[in-house]
């Protein structure tokens, strides 16, 4: 008997925990997968932040950080017109850069909607403008064959029944005053207004590929998933658009169905994202400045190759880049942005083979100096990157019985499998290296890429 619980104790628990989590919907990690797939192998996305405080052109928190009051920011809204936009300019200029799908910020956390809503009239369509900005840059985005996203700020520095938290441009220190602040404002009628939201860009857009909700802060003069409903509004995502890919920000990690990726932002990570000790979907959004919306004053561009690496290290993680352009308020690319663009589509016209479909190289090709992997499962091809670029010999450790055959992947010249150069060079081989002969005049290419193709 014992050693029959012994057995099964195993099989129930799994049984258990698996009736025991908290579910937003029904679907195996293999389905989960294949409905992501499409995304996994797109890899590289455009962000775009845009909004009122483009016209501030000093941070999408200026309102916060200056402790704008809804009178003084209401200036922005009485201007907003931005004569000069064109979205399918935009979505070509991504598609050009090697992007395969788009993010906007449909709300962010002024409140404003960039989309012509029922339930507010705090919308694009009563400023100036006077049409619905999200309707025309799907239009324009799906016409150029790129995924559509939408960010919709949870938090929100408008509505008049949002509750005054820690991040607030109201934001005060002390709970009597939070109090004080709060007495007349009900979290349930905001709980109730942003649901309507969601459900209205769910609708009226076609479909939408991507939702990307933001953000939870718990704690103290914090918000979580009770402040905005996040349960009851994950189920209705989920069935509005079940193909949706959701990200992690509604405070659902320990719901299954409750998010699809990891939204790792603005930093590096070290290694490929794990939950409960499994890999995940991640993707992370970084800016080309310091910041998302507009800012004309800020000057920490990032350049080319750092860009690149960017891109390049994220797929060596197995993961996807969200790259940030925030349009100014005549509706145009600043003309760092578009720089940046242009060259990072130069890069990936002739190397985006290592990208796209790409992720971590297996665990047995060990990572030469100064170099990134990224690997083609279906392929088999294994591409190195080549950041600084090696001197004529290039060893490649523990490679021997793995490699068929290695060339450039920008104008498929071979790179021949040779005896190394040079006096005393072939000691410092063992006998499972290989070396490949380089030339010595590093190609007119920003990061070299080497196509590997393997052994079955
Ligand atoms: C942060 C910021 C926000 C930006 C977002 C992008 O949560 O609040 O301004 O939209 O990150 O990931």
């Amino acid at each position: 008997m014992k050693t029959l619980i012994k057995l099964l104790l195993p099989a129930l628990l799994v049984v258990n925990a698996s009736f025991g989590q908290k579910k937003i919907w029904e679907e195996t990690p293999e389905q989960q997968k294949e409905r992501m797939s499409w995304y996994t192998n797109a890899r590289f996305g455009m962000f775009i932040h845009w909004g009122l405080y483009a016209q501030a052109a000093r941070h999408e928190w200026v309102k916060k950080r200056e402790r704008i009051t809804d009178d003084e920011y209401q200036k922005y809204f009485e201007i907003f017109n931005p004569d000069l936009f064109n979205p399918t300019q935009w979505a070509k200029k991504a598609k050009s850069a090697g992007m395969k799908y788009a993010v906007i910020t449909s709300k962010h956390h002024e409140g404003f909607c960039m989309f012509d809503s029922r339930y507010t009239d705090y919308k694009v369509t009563n400023t100036p403008y006077g049409k619905d900005i999200i309707k025309q840059w799907v239009e324009a985005f799906r016409a150029e064959g790129l995924g559509i996203g939408f960010y919709y700020s949870l938090i929100d520095w408008h509505h008049p029944e949002y509750t005054i938290d820690g991040i607030h441009p109201q934001s005060a220190t002390t709970q009597e005053e939070y109090d004080q602040l709060n007495k007349d404002r009900d979290m349930a009628v905001y709980r109730e207004y942003l649901k309507n939201q969601v459900r209205e860009i769910l609708t009226n857009y076609g479909k939408i590929d991507i939702l990307w909700l933001d953000f939870s802060f718990p704690g103290e003069f914090g918000k979580d998933r009770n402040d905005w409903g996040s349960v009851e509004l994950a189920k209705m995502v989920r069935e509005l658009q079940p193909g949706i890919i959701l990200n992690d920000r509604a405070d659902l990690l320990d719901y299954a169905g409750g998010w699809d990726i990891k939204t790792p932002e603005q930093f590096k990570v070290t290694k490929w994202p794990e939950v409960n000790g499994k890999r995940v979907a991640w993707e992370t959004c970084q800016t080309f400045s310091g910041s998302w919306g507009y800012y004309r004053d800020e000057h920490t561009w990032k350049d080319n190759k750092q860009l690149l690496v960017l891109l390049i290290e994220t797929v060596s993680k197995g993961g996807n880049l969200l790259l940030n352009v925030g349009p100014t308020a005549r509706g145009t690319f600043d003309h760092r942005a578009d720089n940046a663009l242009k060259e990072m589509g130069e890069w990936m016209k002739y190397n985006n083979r290592s990208i796209y479909n790409c992720t971590q190289a297996p665990d047995d090709f060990r990572v030469p100096d100064n170099t990134l992997l990224t690997y083609n499962p279906e392929t088999n091809r294994l591409y190195i990157h080549l950041l600084d670029y090696p001197l004529q010999n290039f060893f490649l450790k523990g490679y021997k019985d793995k490699v068929k055959y290695a060339q450039f992947l920008h104008d498929a010249s071979e790179i021949r499998i040779t005896a190394p150069r040079g006096y005393g060079m072939q000691e410092q081989m063992a006998d499972s290296d290989i070396n490949l002969a380089l030339p010595v005049n590093k190609p007119n290419v920003e990061i070299p890429v080497i196509e590997v193709f393997l052994k079955d």
